[in-house]
Formats: structure tokens, C-alpha cells, sequence
């Protein structure tokens, strides 16, 4: 080990070597020597090194870190450290009901929990479906003790019929496939399952690939390692690294307080906007930002990310997925191309102890089919739209995945382009839409707003990703495959849908949304970026006043508490009271 702790005790000792207090400390020691270490060892000998295992059969996207546990731990131990594997409340984004967003929370606090209890000097994040890699960002940024993330790895490429079939990319196409009459459902069930044939987390560019792309952008992995294919010897390699790295962070004390700064979020956003990334990101990231104690806006998704191109040709934005991917350079590719053109802080601090323009010194694209140059966009100006109005405070829209024939029929009239209006058609939460979606007497036409309300934070809760609405099979039928679509909640990040969504504050807690009736005029106008109910004021007013809370119904003590304390999507979707502690892994815990 090369160390730069020069006589300073790790953080493990105060439980194993604390000759003030003999009885705590034999306690301790005993239990932890019982399974194979020596008191030498444990009592300053070696860091400790945590690694928070977030895969179990209950979480098969990131079940190879059950595998990849043995390479890991072995980095540790070559490199000087003692490994200690620890479970985290799982969180599988297709199999939590009613979200696995509610549950983001939960293993976050459960995370800070066990990094300040316990006797831990730095930790490895396992990483991979969606919420996993913010929930455990979030508690490594709170607790401020060295951590490295280290991601699963996407899947292999699903293919169907001999073209490519991406993870929930397939499902959108197939539901309809299945509203035109062209499958059925045994056919949709195939086609799904063909886009899962190996373990990982999602091969598109969903949420769990945005997060982990965000997770490098951010600093907080070693280069290349978020897109690496789970199956492939390179993420086992990858796994061992990691090991290794986390020790030399704990001797040269890097913690995530360094590495998470402002600039390491801009350089973020703009990933983002160049990778095509998911919606889901900027409440996640930003629940990061909060818990790290960086000033960071939804408003920075517009202001730092907007302009920024989009590099990368993968689903839902493009057609490639995971291994292309990969092979293509992976974040670190993209990231060298936009360091090239300017638009990048390259003087961000990283995991690897350099700053992100050494880390990228020598990456660019491997194939420009894949990721482009910033020469030759995708697309210019492909980030979020950060809209406002009288109907919430503030939503987001994704423009890299507004088709031309979107815009065309939407938002081209002539002398008035990027404006929409429509009459608003209104469902309370999923169950409502299913129920009434082909029902004729909505008089659901191409004029219309598809709004969806009460599947917020605390609506839903945790915030449902339904905001993607299909229009009528009927109109379907007719080529009308997208309609406007509003909510204040989510959609999955492999959704090829440009709602407007997250919108916050949210209808139960009182957002414009709550007041909102079919038949209603609504005026979308991107130039300045809003979106307003055309309503006016003393009828607005006389409906507010009218407003009444919608009464809540908790299914378990999570829920109740969840609700009590969650802010709203623009604000990360935080435990509000959880962001007022910050840094606190010298604020040792009691005996
Ligand atoms: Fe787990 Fe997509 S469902 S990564
Ligand atoms: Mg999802």
C-alpha cells in the first residue's frame, strides 16, 4: 500500500483498537475475528472496506454483482483492505409495486445508516437498475465516506426476427403492434422476453445506463467502466480494478465532498443531453446535488444541458444498444468528444484521483455510426425543456425524441412553430386511463392534450412512469401513434415519448394540474418554453378556492412515512428532513 494517511487512524478503529473503552472493544473484536481476520488486521493493519451488494434474486438486473462480489473483494485484498459485503434493500424496477421509485428512498436512508453504524473506512457501490445507482450516490454523498461505484453492466443486445429488441424499446413498439391487431399476446410476451437474454440491466439507453453514465460523467467510477456488457470478461476485470482503487482512495482520504462539486453536475447534464438520456435523470441527480450540499436547479437542465448535442445513436433516441455501445467507447468516448469541441469542465476531480481531462486524455469515438462527433450531431440542441405555466411550477420535456412527424403534425403550423393547442382531456392515474382511454364519448382527436394527474411522489406514491399515454387504438389505426402528453409523474426512460412530465408541484398536494377539467383549452409554446391552461383568471381562482385534497389511503408504515416527508420531482424527490444531514462519517455514533 502507498500511504498518504501518515499516522492518521482509519475510521474502523474507533470500534476495533479504543483502549478507552476495553468492553465495547472486545465485543467488537470478537465477533468480526470470529470470521477470519486477525486483531492485528482489524485494528488498523487494514482499511475496511465496505461493498454494498444491491443484487439478489429479488434484483436480477443487478444480480451479477453476486458474481462480481469475488472480484472485487479480491481488488480489495491485493490492494491492502478488508472486504465486508453487506446486503441493500432491493430495488428492481420491474418487479416493486407499486414502484420501485417509493423504495429509492428507503434503501437510500438504509444505506446511511449502515455506512455511519458500522465499522467501515470507504465503500464500493454496486450499481446497475434504475434507482439503485441514485440511491446508493445519495447515501455515499451523506455519509462522505471514500466510495466508487461500480456498475453491473447492460445486458447483452436483445434481438427479435433479426433486428435489435431493446429492454421496454420493444415493449412501447408492441403495445401498438397489439392496438393495431398485428400480435397478440403471446407474440408481445416473446418479443419482450427476447430483449432480456443474459443478466444486466437494461440495454437501451434507459434510466439504469443514464445513471451510470451519469455516475462517470459525475467522477464517481474509474473511466470506462459504466457501459461495459455485464457478461463480458472486461466487467469482471473492471470489478477487480474497482476493488483495488477503493483502498488507495481510503489511504488518500478522496471522498465523494471532492468529487461531487458543481462542476462535476454541469459536466453531467451535458453527458446527458449527449448520451439521449433518461427523464428520470434530473430528479435523481438533483436528489444527489441535495444530499451532497451542490446548488443545483431543475432550471439547470435547460440552461446548462439544452444546448448540447445529442452524440449518441442508441435506443429510445436511436437504434443502437449496449454492446455497440461499448464498443463504440462508451461514456469515455463521448465525454472525449465533447472535452475536444469545449464543453466540458475537464478539471473535475474523479475517483481515479485525476482530474475527468486526464481520465479522458486519448478517448474518442470507436465508431461514429455509434457516437458521433460534435461536428456531426444526431441532433443540435437535444436537451430538456424546462416548462412552466399556471398548470405547475415546472416540467420537463425531452426534445432529442420529438420525431420529425411529431413536430410536423404538432408543432409546425405555419407562422406558428413549436405552439400547440388543444383541448385537454384529464384521467386520475393509470386505472382511469386503461378504464377510459377507447372510449368514444372523450372525443379524443389530433387536437388533443392527454393529461394524467395523481401519480406524483405523494400521489402514487414514489411516482409512477405512466405519463407516455398511447392514444386510442382508433387513432392508431389511423398513423397517430403520439399525442401531446402531460402528468406529474413519470415514464420509463426507454420511452420514445416527449411528454411533459414530472410535473411539480404535483396535483394532490395542490400543483395548477388539480384543477384542471376535460374539455379545457391548453397552449403549449416551446419557444418560451410554458405550457398554460387557457382559462382565465376568475374562473382559475374560483376553482382553487373549490379545491379540495384528495383523501390518502397508506398500504404500509413506509408509505405513510414516504408521504409525510417526500418533496416534489423538481427537488429530487428527497426525504426533505434527510438533506439537512450532510457529511456526518466523523460525527461517530455513540458506543
Ligand atoms: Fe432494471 Fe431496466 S428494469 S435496469
Ligand atoms: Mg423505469
Amino acid at each position: 500500500m502507498s500511504n498518504t494517511r501518515a499516522n492518521k487512524r482509519f475510521r474502523s478503529q474507533e470500534w476495533f483498537d479504543n483502549p478507552n473503552n476495553p468492553g465495547m472493544t472486545a465485543l467488537y473484536l470478537e465477533r468480526y475475528q470470529n470470521q477470519e481476520y486477525t486483531r492485528g488486521e482489524l485494528q488498523g493493519e487494514r482499511p475496511i472496506i465496505g461493498l454494498a451488494q444491491t443484487g439478489s434474486d429479488l434484483a436480477p438486473c443487478n444480480k451479477i454483482h453476486v458474481f462480481l462480489a469475488d472480484r472485487v473483494k479480491a481488488g480489495i485484498r491485493d490492494a491492502g483492505g478488508i472486504p465486508m459485503e453487506f446486503p441493500v434493500h432491493p430495488i428492481q424496477e420491474t418487479g416493486k409495486r407499486p414502484t420501485a421509485a417509493l423504495d429509492r428512498n428507503l434503501a437510500y436512508l438504509s444505506l446511511v445508516e449502515v455506512l455511519h453504524g458500522y465499522p467501515i473506512d470507504g465503500v464500493v457501490l454496486t450499481t446497475g437498475c434504475d434507482k439503485t445507482t441514485p440511491a446508493m450516490l445519495m447515501g455515499a454523498a451523506t455519509v462522505d465516506l471514500p466510495a466508487i461505484a461500480l456498475n453491473g453492466g447492460p445486458m447483452l443486445d436483445g434481438w427479435w426476427k433479426g433486428k435489435r429488441a431493446g429492454s421496454g424499446t420493444i415493449i412501447w413498439e408492441s403495445r401498438r403492434l397489439l392496438a393495431e391487431g398485428e400480435i397478440d399476446y403471446d407474440e408481445f410476451i416473446s418479443r419482450a422476453c427476447a430483449s432480456a437474454p443474459s443478466l444486466g440491466h437494461c440495454n437501451t439507453m434507459g434510466t439504469a445506463s443514464t445513471m451510470n453514465a451519469m455516475a462517470e460523467a459525475l467522477g464517481m467510477t474509474l473511466t470506462g467502466s459504466s457501459a461495459i456488457p455485464a457478461p463480458f470478461r472486461e466487467r469482471m476485470n473492471m470489478a477487480y480494478e474497482t476493488g483495488r482503487r477503493i483502498v488507495q482512495m481510503v489511504l488518500d482520504d478522496l471522498k465523494p465532498s471532492d468529487i461531487l462539486t458543481r462542476a462535476a453536475f454541469e459536466n453531467a447534464i451535458v453527458v446527458n443531453t449527449a448520451i439521449g438520456g433518461s427523464t428520470n435523470a434530473p430528479p435523481h441527480l438533483q436528489a444527489i446535488a441535495r444530499h451532497a450540499g451542490v446548488d443545483l436547479t431543475v432550471k439547470d437542465w435547460e440552461t446548462v444541458g439544452f444546448d448540447a448535442p445529442l452524440l449518441v445513436n442508441m435506443q429510445p433516441a436511436g437504434e443502437f444498444l449496449g454492446e455497440s455501445f461499448y464498443r463504440a467507447g462508451g461514456v469515455p468516448a463521448v465525454m472525449g468528444e465533447l472535452a475536444k469541441a469545449g464543453r466540458l469542465k475537464g478539471d473535475a476531480l474523479t475517483a481515479t484521483g485525476q482530474t475527468m481531462a486526464e481520465n479522458l486524455d486519448g478517448w474518442e469515438s470507436e465508431d461514429t455510426n455509434v457516437i458521433r462527433p460534435v461536428s456531426d450531431p444526431m441532433r443540435e440542441r437535444a436537451g430538456f425543456l424546462v416548462l412552466s405555466g399556471n398548470l405547475f411550477d415546472s416540467a420537463l420535456m425531452k426534445t432529442s425524441v420529438i420525431s420529425p412527424d411529431f413536430r410536423q403534425r404538432f408543432l409546425s403550423k405555419p407562422g406558428a412553430e413549436g405552439i400547440f393547442e388543444g383541448r385537454a382531456v384529464v384521467f386520475e392515474g393509470p386505472e382511469d386511463y386503461h378504464d377510459r382511454i377507447n372510449d368514444d364519448s372523450l372525443g379524443i382527436d389530433d387536437e388533443t392534450v392527454l393529461f394524467i394527474r395523481g401519480v406524483g411522489c405523494v400521489g402514487y406514491p414514489g411516482s409512477a412512469e405512466v405519463v407516455n399515454m398511447q392514444p386510442p387504438d382508433a387513432l392508431i389505426r389511423k398513423g397517430i401513434n403520439h399525442l401531446p402528453t402531460v402528468g406529474d409523474g413519470r415514464q420509463s426512460g426507454t420511452s420514445e415519448s416527449p411528454s411533459i412530465l414530472n410535473a411539480s408541484p404535483e396535483a394532490v398536494v395542490g400543483g395548477g394540474l388539480a384543477l384542471l377539467k376535460t374539455g379545457d383549452r391548453v397552449r403549449l409554446d416551446l419557444n418560451v418554453s410554458t405550457l398554460d391552461a387557457v382559462v382565465d383568471d376568475a374562473e382559475w381562482q374560483a376553482r382553487r378556492d373549490a379545491w379540495v385534497a384528495p383523501e390518502i389511503k397508506h398500504q404500509t408504515p413506509w408509505q405513510e412515512i414516504y408521504r409525510t416527508h417526500v418533496g416534489q420531482l423538481a427537488e429530487g424527490g428527497c426525504l426533505e428532513l434527510a438533506t439537512a444531514y450532510q457529511r456526518i462519517a466523523g460525527d461517530l455514533p455513540r458506543d
